[in-house]
């Protein structure tokens, strides 16, 4: 029987690309940028496979243009790049990344939170500058961790490492909003499930961990950062279109909020002119939470792991639509 033919949309680590390459007949896209949608149709038209990232858009029309498609793995653990109802009217299993990526993640929140908190990224730069004449009493004063409250929206798993990294480590008080209670942050941590309009009034430090679908989009917009207490700061390391930049922007220089610390942005990549950049109380980083060797090691054993179970005819690792029996050629 022949080697199926797949479509990998960038290079990603040896971990997953050498067993992806040993068991395909693999077209890896090499270039510096994704393919445009149009190039990423023309590839995969004739692949059993499709190995995504969270940059291309795999759509209904996508799908149809490929009609040997059995399986779309993303290398990543969100889906929003994906029509996943569409892939499920047509039975494709849709693979993602879950788990692996939780540490990195709650680690960038807190990365972000302490450096917005403290101003690290403006008091650097007026270093290079030339601005550092003398000690200052006054200068980049910033806001207390130790003993301060953190509002998590969506506690997932990354929500959750990260309200134990600041429970543990700064005697934190967690409050959190999701669609299901958690008991074990409940349990562990004391946190607290509570209405949007209580997290964003008493938080001194809200994070950022919800899906991007239509009830999240715009999440934190104009009314919520009013709600939000004038110390408070913002972080997001989820998707970008959860909050509105331009509201950000108000809030940010009207004192609204004190600083945002931001992994994702809307659209990705941010403009190096974008406004938000010259703000010195925003510090934006290029979507790279994720990017530690091991996880990005982890992420690619399971992307590998997802496309091989879905070209067998075997059920995904981590699946985002398990409903959809896999398919045999
Ligand atoms: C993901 O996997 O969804 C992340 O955003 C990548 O860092």
């Amino acid at each position: 029987m022949s080697r199926p033919r797949v479509f990998v949309t960038r290079i990603i680590p040896e971990e997953g690309l050498a067993r992806v390459r040993a068991a395909c007949d693999a077209d890896v896209w090499d270039g510096p940028l994704p393919p445009s949608y149009e190039t990423l149709v023309e590839r995969t038209r004739e692949c059993d496979g499709l190995l995504s990232l969270l940059t291309d858009r795999v759509d209904a029309a996508l799908m149809d243009a490929c009609p040997r498609l059995r399986v779309i793995s993303n290398f990543a653990v969100g889906f929003n790049n994906i029509d996943i109802a569409a892939a499920t009217e047509r039975g494709l299993p849709v693979g993602n990344t879950p788990g692996v990526l939780t540490d990195a993640t709650a680690d960038m929140a807190f990365c972000l939170l302490i450096a917005a908190a403290r101003q690290l990224v403006a008091a650097e730069r007026s270093i290079r500058d030339g601005e550092w004449r003398t000690w200052e009493p006054m200068g980049f004063i910033g806001q207390d961790l130790v003993g301060a409250t953190l509002g998590i929206l969506g506690m997932g798993r990354v929500g959750a490492a990260l309200a134990a990294r600041c429970h543990h480590g700064f005697g934190m008080r967690v409050l959190y909003t999701d669609p299901l209670q958690n008991a074990d942050v409940e349990r562990d941590l004391g946190a607290e499930r509570v209405a949007v309009e209580r997290l964003l009034a008493e938080s001194d430090f809200v994070s950022l961990h919800a899906n991007l679908d239509d009830a999240t989009r715009g999440m934190i917009d104009a009314a919520a950062l009013a709600a939000m207490k004038p110390n408070a700061v913002l972080v997001n390391t989820a998707r970008g279109p959860l909050v509105d930049q331009a509201a950000l922007l108000h809030a940010l220089r009207s004192g609204e909020i004190f600083a945002a610390g931001l992994d994702v942005t809307d659209p990705e990549p941010m403009a190096a002119d974008d406004p938000l950049l010259a703000e010195p109380r925003c510090i934006v980083a290029p979507h790279i939470a994720s990017a530690t060797v091991r996880t990005r090691g982890a992420m690619a054993e399971i992307a590998a792991d997802n496309l091989l179970a879905g070209l067998d005819g075997r059920p995904l690792r981590h699946s985002v639509n398990p409903e959809v029996a896999p398919r045999t050629r």
